[in-house]
């Protein structure tokens, strides 16, 4: 497709009114009850939560508690039996973690036949798909509020600190497996690599790593739009938490509850949003199939904190993969005048990458640049497709033929038919 430069500069304006609603218009979340997105002609899926949506296509689903050593209350869904599996279980547990912005939701919107949590469940294995902190399901703590600005303080840093680890604990408790095999999406194969750097140990605990698109160092990102929103958050950070401004991109803000509205209104909202989608990462014909699209801008964005946003937009710059660098602040925080590096090294775990050459999000340059450093790669493979752009991860109708068969492949070499 080729856009005229009127249709550009109507997207960015349009997605800058909607950046705008979130972080200007300080409206309480809001959520429009399901009833009245019935007359609204919202699609059914979009309102659907995870288990309602894995029940309705014939798959049995248990909801999970986490609870993780700072005190965030997790949810993990547990895809218990897929269709025609007939109590017949792979062991060891597959656990599947979403990108940012995203939820567990987000592996179901494309529907049974496509969507990777489905495909997953289709060959039988234990599936747990997790949720971090800050989303729609991960929005709880022990003791803090999620209207203090304690609890939103936390990044990419911590959710590889604290939720990777104790989902992958939950995990391997429950289920008395000795080891779980792990599939990371974009910050979900980041944060993996955060929690092998600093947490000694964790990295055994897992007997492979499916890396997709996985986002670490991003100087090489070549969407402009996406790389516009996190520079924007990045400088207005401290403007925006002044005036209690924590949560961006929340599911039933403004800004979300428009998304899911105007992107099913009619064929031409429709083609809007796909046009924008494509403008956030890069065009792939026929690719999001219809369905889809209006799935899953009921749950996404799923909400994080301004700071993790403000996270990206020093990923978009740093040469390296480091925490959080808080300028002159640095010296206080980790006592030496720059962010400390993770330790790419440490990723002791057998890792196998999967990514696109189209992917504006995460670009081929800075996946090479990753593989390069991990010590044990067993696998870097780019997608055959010429499209294959970011977001076709989990919303692509040819999952099935571009990623499944890989990810079937290697998670197949580290489980065993369970006859319990
Ligand atoms: C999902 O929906 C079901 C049925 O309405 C409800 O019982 C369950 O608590 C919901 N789960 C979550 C995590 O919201
Ligand atoms: C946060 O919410 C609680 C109730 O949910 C309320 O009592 C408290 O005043 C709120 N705090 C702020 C800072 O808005
Ligand atoms: C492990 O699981 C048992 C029951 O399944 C539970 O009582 C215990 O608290 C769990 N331990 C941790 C650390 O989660
Ligand atoms: C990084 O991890 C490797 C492997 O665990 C270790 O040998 C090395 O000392 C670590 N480097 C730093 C700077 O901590």
């Amino acid at each position: 497709m080729s856009f005229n430069g009127h249709t550009v500069s109507f997207l960015l304006i349009f997605s800058f009114i909607i950046l705008l609603h979130a972080m200007i218009i300080r409206i309480r979340p809001f959520t429009i009850k399901s009833e009245d997105k019935h007359y609204l002609s919202y699609s059914r899926d979009s309102s659907l939560n995870f288990t309602e949506l894995a029940t309705k296509y014939g798959y049995q689903s248990q909801e999970h508690q986490v609870v993780t050593e700072d005190g965030y209350l997790l949810k993990v869904f547990r895809v218990s039996q897929g269709r025609n599996c007939d109590g017949r279980r792979r062991s060891p547990p597959v656990i599947l973690m979403h990108g940012l912005l995203q939820s567990s939701d987000s592996w179901l919107d494309a529907g049974p036949g496509a969507a990777l949590a489905y495909l997953i469940s289709d060959a039988c294995y234990d599936l747990w798909v997790a949720n971090c902190r800050g989303n729609y399901y991960s929005r709880r703590h022990l003791k803090l509020a999620p209207n203090s600005s304690q609890f939103w303080h936390f990044s990419i840093d911590e959710i590889g600190f604290y939720d990777v680890p104790a989902t992958i604990d939950y995990v391997l408790n429950y289920t008395g497996a000795e080891k779980v095999n792990y599939i990371g999406y974009s910050q979900g194969a980041g944060t993996f690599f955060v929690m092998c750097s600093e947490r000694p140990g964790y990295c055994d605990k897992v007997n492979v790593l499916i890396a997709l698109a996985p986002a670490t160092r991003q100087i090489n990102t070549k969407s402009i739009l996406f790389r516009f929103l996190t520079d924007a958050i990045l400088r207005l950070e401290h403007l925006l938490t002044k005036y209690g401004m924590y949560e961006i991109f929340a599911k039933g803000s403004i800004s979300q509850e428009f998304l899911a509205f105007f992107c099913e209104l009619n064929w031409i909202t429709e083609m809007i949003c796909n046009s924008g989608q494509s403008i956030l990462d890069a065009y792939h014909p026929n690719s999001v199939a219809e369905h889809t699209a209006r799935s899953m801008f009921g749950h996404f964005p799923a909400g994080t904190s301004v700071h993790n946003m403000a996270r990206y937009g020093q990923s978009m710059i740093s040469e390296d993969f480091g925490k959080f660098n808080y300028g002159v602040d640095n010296m206080r925080v980790y006592g030496s005048e720059d962010p400390p590096l993770y330790n790419l090294s440490a990723v002791s775990v057998p890792v196998v990458i999967i990514y696109g050459k189209n992917d504006r999000l995460v670009d081929t340059k800075d996946v090479e640049w990753l593989a390069k450093r991990l010590p044990n790669v067993v696998e870097s493979f780019l997608v055959e497709d010429p499209y294959w752009n970011h977001l076709d991860v989990t919303y692509s109708r040819y999952t099935s033929i571009s990623v499944f068969p890989k990810v079937n492949e290697h998670l197949l070499r580290y489980s065993f038919e369970d006859t319990r």
